[in-house]
């Protein structure tokens, strides 16, 4: 009896370390930078619907409603693997759904004004932290790793693995918050910026994929990281929480246009 309480003790543990989700401040960056991007149509739209509270604020409610069993059926949403190579489209599909089908169904549940305002917060909610997670390369990595879960490598001396490595690990240890992480991007002119808003989900599903490709090479199998990962890393956090986003709020103002 003492050893199975114990287990579980420790098992619990184990999954509270191995939390596997994009920080809590990626995905307030992406939340900021898009409610900066919104058109005065979307933004009054959502600040109804969200009884005015910003995107950052809600942008982790996904993940927060993950520890109440009543909400499993969205657990594999946060996620989609694809074999390196493959197109979404070639490809069996997780019969509990995954990111793509995740956004498309909150998409469709937000976009119908006749929907209970209950049920379109809920799913905007959801839309706005699965757009995130699109971004974070590891959340369209491979399943036989669970996206990087199970590639164990050491963070500054401590346990972590290479999902986590990017969930995480460099931009909690990069200091910032959310808003002076939001600030501190680098600033791009509107040609840039409409240009990341180029394509739809499937193409950014598609270069996170590529992303991701180059992580899985990018460390072994218990390797030691350290300074030198993030320096030769961190341009592409930028670049991947900046595209975030902007794509967030493309899909915004295009749902309340
Ligand atoms: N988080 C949990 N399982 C995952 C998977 N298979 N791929 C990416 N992220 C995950
Ligand atoms: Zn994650
Ligand atoms: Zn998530």
């Amino acid at each position: 009896m003492k050893n199975i309480v114990l287990l579980i003790l420790l098992a619990s543990q184990m999954s509270f370390g191995n939390a596997p989700f994009w920080s809590k401040t990626g995905h307030r960056v992406i939340g900021e930078i898009a409610q900066n991007e919104l058109s005065g149509k979307a933004k009054r739209a959502i600040a109804k619907l969200l009884d005015g509270k910003s995107l950052s604020s809600i942008s982790n409610f996904a993940d927060e409603i993950k520890a109440d069993s009543r909400y499993r059926e969205f657990s594999a949403w946060h996620y989609v693997n694809i074999p390196p190579g493959k197109d979404y489209k070639d490809i069996e599909h997780n019969t509990y759904g995954d990111l793509v089908t995740g956004i498309r169904k909150c998409i469709e549940i937000v976009k119908d004004g006749k929907n209970p305002k209950e049920d379109r917060v809920f799913y905007l909610k959801m839309l706005v932290h699965l757009v995130g997670d699109l971004h974070q390369p590891m959340h369209v990595g491979r399943v036989e790793d669970k996206g990087g879960n199970d590639i164990q490598v050491q963070w500054f001396g401590r346990g972590s693995n290479l999902h986590r490595v990017w969930d995480s690990n460099m931009i909690d240890d990069y200091g910032l918050s959310f808003s002076e992480l939001a600030n501190s991007l680098p600033e791009l002119d509107k040609n840039a910026r409409k240009k990341i808003q180029e394509g739809e989900v499937l193409d950014w599903v598609k270069e996170s994929q590529e992303i991701a490709d180059k992580l899985y090479d990018s460390v072994e199998n218990g390797e030691k990281l350290a300074y030198r990962y993030s320096y030769v890393w961190w341009g592409t956090v930028e670049s991947q929480l900046n595209k975030g986003g902007l794509r967030l709020a493309k899909v915004l103002n295009d749902l309340f246009k």
